[in-house]
């Protein structure tokens, strides 16, 4: 097929060319082709086939996913991994209670029967990546409809991967890149019986926590330590006391040698989502529109959240989770807006596409394919924006952590839609199960009268920041009747309703008669804002997005190819979609604004400095002062002080959590966990003299376990290079 043919011509002619040290997020298979000799001249003392080899242990084979959204990787031959502390924070608090709090005070085991199971937790290895493009292309016949199009990709992709581990003990997976342009098959082996081995308390690995977030220079001691277990033959199997720890084909080597200003740094890991490639129309929509409004709903959240946690220590722990996560996006929406500005990236996109239009005023070969593209975008976004700012709200205002008895009624929907149906009695008491267990799980973290307040506040956020055909019928009602003051309105409801109390809906479960009861469920006052609020979301704002999704992911299929045809002296990486990417860089400080430089490390000085026992984020625990005040950092110190952070100029995103930072020999010197506030807008735009990413200093890691957990025996298993 042409297509096939221009697409792979593109990306051959593109390795004669000399790419950037720092910018972008490379595919493991294909270093030797595009990225090997820049590697090498930036001081990369590894071959490609040393980090990815589908013949011999190589680095990819110490790297995984962890649970669903981070990256951790084996450190010992033993299967003992090392991640963020935030990335282990699940399960690090499903193991807490008031009798042993492991988030306030730590969790050291100190030897393998002490270890805890995490139900639910699992580690994927990429086994091996395949180029599948022409096969699930050769499907595709020219002028089909994007919903077929979609449609047909998905079944070719879901028969290749079963075809691929027909017989075999591995998943598969297929992923588009290059927006749909090229595919790769992904083959992995997934193990599920992950033990809990070691954590700091929260007061080092999350010290500073959401006042830090996104902020460089950073004291945070984010790491966890982890252990995988196989069954019979070192073989994945779910957990099992008898099962033995998993002796991997490859761990790293763990660096005590430090880095510094200049070298050269790889980061392994699952980068989750980057928009490089859209055009000014969508930076424009984020920073105008989309982000300032989300950033306003979030401000109230965290108003009501952060006073309520200030008055009780209970609400305090409930919802510190909740707050970490709402606080997270907040911040970084913040730093996005702040850095596409001072870029001015839309000034630069807009440039970029007129050069563009007149590029195709002068090839007009490409006219057909390509000459209407960018008025399509400009015609689209509008409407675009409009949705998906509705469909963000709805999920801010009543699905997740807003008035969230309101998601959490929503659950109730299955069950009318099987009391109407003609299921079983048996199939019902399933779904009564598994909403007792969401309960369970929704109560826990719940208070009644923190969402009351959030339900009164956001409403009136929701009704300013909408047109009024996004309203709910139920809004539009009463709005003349409360002119935005929903106080003693929603207070009635919290009253009435009996999703706001567990025992109320355990009896409603326990005694539920179909029809009958739903009936009933059809008039509480929550349920009520649950069918209406369906009805404008379900009804029509997903309906709608979708069909403007469709458009869009066809006109960015189509502008990639554009970009790539019309700027040939530009290597073009694919956006970030949580496959394994290689990411390398340098170690350097920058200048976050006029006069003022940020070194490329911190110490632990620096956490001493910011010790404050009033302030929670900053309460430094006695043992680590004393540790400090004794200057007693054994050979983890350089020159009399222990390093805690240290920053680079690798490309990054979500997801890279837990991340290696290796050397250029390989070696284990960092653990990647966060970006420097003034370059969080790499998902769009990079920014070389800016864009950062911070990283814990292993040394650090390891003075902790040693010195200050008592855990020394772990490192035994570890290769230390001194
Ligand atoms: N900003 C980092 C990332 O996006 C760390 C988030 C966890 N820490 C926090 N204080 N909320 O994951
Ligand atoms: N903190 C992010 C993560 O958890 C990393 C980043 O966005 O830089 O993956």
């Amino acid at each position: 097929m042409k297509r096939i043919s221009i697409f792979l011509a593109i990306l051959i002619s593109l390795s004669s060319l000399v790419l950037r040290a720092d910018e972008g997020m490379w595919i493991p298979m294909l270093l030797d082709r595009f990225n090997i000799d820049i590697m090498h001249r930036e001081g990369c003392k590894l071959s490609a086939e040393d980090i990815y080899s589908i013949n011999q242990a190589s680095i990819k084979d110490a790297v995984m996913i962890f649970g669903g959204g981070c990256t951790a990787e084996l450190i010992s031959g033993e299967g003992l991994l090392i991640t963020n502390h935030h990335c282990g924070y699940r399960s690090i608090q499903r193991h807490s209670s008031l009798g042993h709090d492991y988030l306030t005070d730590g969790f050291w085991a100190m030897s393998g029967e002490e270890e805890l199971p995490n139900p639910g937790l699992k580690v994927t290895f990429l086994k091996r990546m395949e180029d599948v493009t022409e096969v699930v292309l050769s499907h595709l016949t020219p002028g089909i409809s994007e919903e077929k199009r979609q449609e047909i990709v998905r079944q070719v992709s879901d028969s290749l991967a079963a075809a691929t581990i027909k017989g075999t003990r591995y998943t598969a997976v297929v992923k588009p890149f290059y927006q749909g342009n090229q595919y790769f098959l992904f083959v992995q082996e997934v193990f599920e019986d992950v033990r809990l081995v070691g954590a700091p308390p929260s007061s080092i690995g999350k010290f500073g926590g959401d006042t830090d977030n996104w902020m460089w220079p950073r004291h945070t001691g984010d790491f966890s330590l982890f252990r995988i277990y196989a069954g019979e033959n070192n073989i994945p199997a779910p957990y099992n006391p008898a099962n033995k720890p998993y002796h991997p084909a490859k761990f790293l080597p763990v660096s005590l040698k430090g880095i510094h200003p200049g070298d050269f740094t790889i980061v392994m890991g699952y980068p989750g989502s980057t928009s490089e490639y859209v055009p000014s129309y969508h930076l424009k929509m984020l920073v105008e529109d989309l982000y300032p409004k989300l950033i306003a709903v979030r401000d109230k959240k965290l108003e009501i959240l952060n006073a309520a946690a200030a008055n009780d220590p209970a609400i305090r722990i409930k919802y510190a989770a909740k707050n970490a996560s709402i606080s997270n996006s907040w911040k970084r929406w913040k730093g996005e807006i702040n850095g596409l500005n001072k870029l001015d990236a839309i000034g630069k996109k807009q440039k970029y596409e007129e050069n563009i239009l007149i590029w195709l005023y002068n090839h007009p070969e490409m006219q057909d394919k390509y000459g209407t593209l960018l008025a399509r975008y400009k015609k689209l976004y509008p409407q675009y924006g409009q949705y998906l700012l509705a469909r963000n709200m709805v999920i801010e205002v009543f699905f997740r952590y807003g008035a969230e008895v309101v998601g959490f009624a929503r659950q109730f929907r299955t069950l009318e839609n099987m009391a109407s149906g003609a299921e079983n009695a048996s199939q019902t008491g399933k779904v009564i199960i598994r909403l007792k267990q969401a309960l369970r799980r929704f109560y826990r973290d719940y208070s009644p009268a923190v969402d009351e307040q959030l339900f009164k506040v956001l409403l009136k956020t929701y009704e300013d920041n909408l047109d009024p055909a996004f309203y709910p019928p139920l809004l539009t009602m009463i709005r003349s009747k409360y002119h935005g003051n929903y106080g003693s309105y929603i207070h009635k409801i919290y009253r009435k309703t009996m999703f706001a109390d567990s025992v109320k809906v355990i009896a409603f479960l326990n005694g539920f008669k179909g029809e009958q009861s739903i009936k009933k469920m059809k008039k509480d006052p929550v349920y009520q804002w649950v069918m209406s609020v369906d009805d404008i979301y379900s009804g029509k704002i997903v309906p709608e997005f979708e069909k403007m999704s469709k458009e869009k992911a066809r006109l960015d299929r189509l502008y990639m190819q554009l970009q790539m045809t019309y700027d040939t002296s530009k290597v073009f990486y694919p956006d970030a979609n949580f496959t394994m990417r290689v990411t390398y860089g340098k170690v350097k400080g920058y200048e976050p604004r006029d006069a003022v430089w940020y070194k490329y490390y911190t110490t632990l000085k620096g956490v001493i400095e910011k010790d404050n026992p009033q302030i929670y984020d900053y309460n430094v625990p006695e043992k680590l002062k004393v540790l400090y005040e004794n200057k007693d950092y054994g050979r983890y110190a350089e020159n009399g002080e222990l390093h805690v952070c240290f920053i680079a100029t690798n490309h990054t995103t979500g997801g890279n959590s837990g991340s290696p930072v290796l050397d250029a020999e390989g070696n284990l010197v960092g653990i990647n966990f966060d970006r420097a506030w003034e370059g969080v807008m790499s998902d769009l735009m990079f920014n070389p003299g800016q864009c950062r990413n911070i990283s814990l200093d292993i040394r650090y890691a390891l003075f902790l376990i040693d010195k200050y957990a008592g855990a020394g025996y772990l490192l035994d298993e570890m290769n230390i290079v001194e």
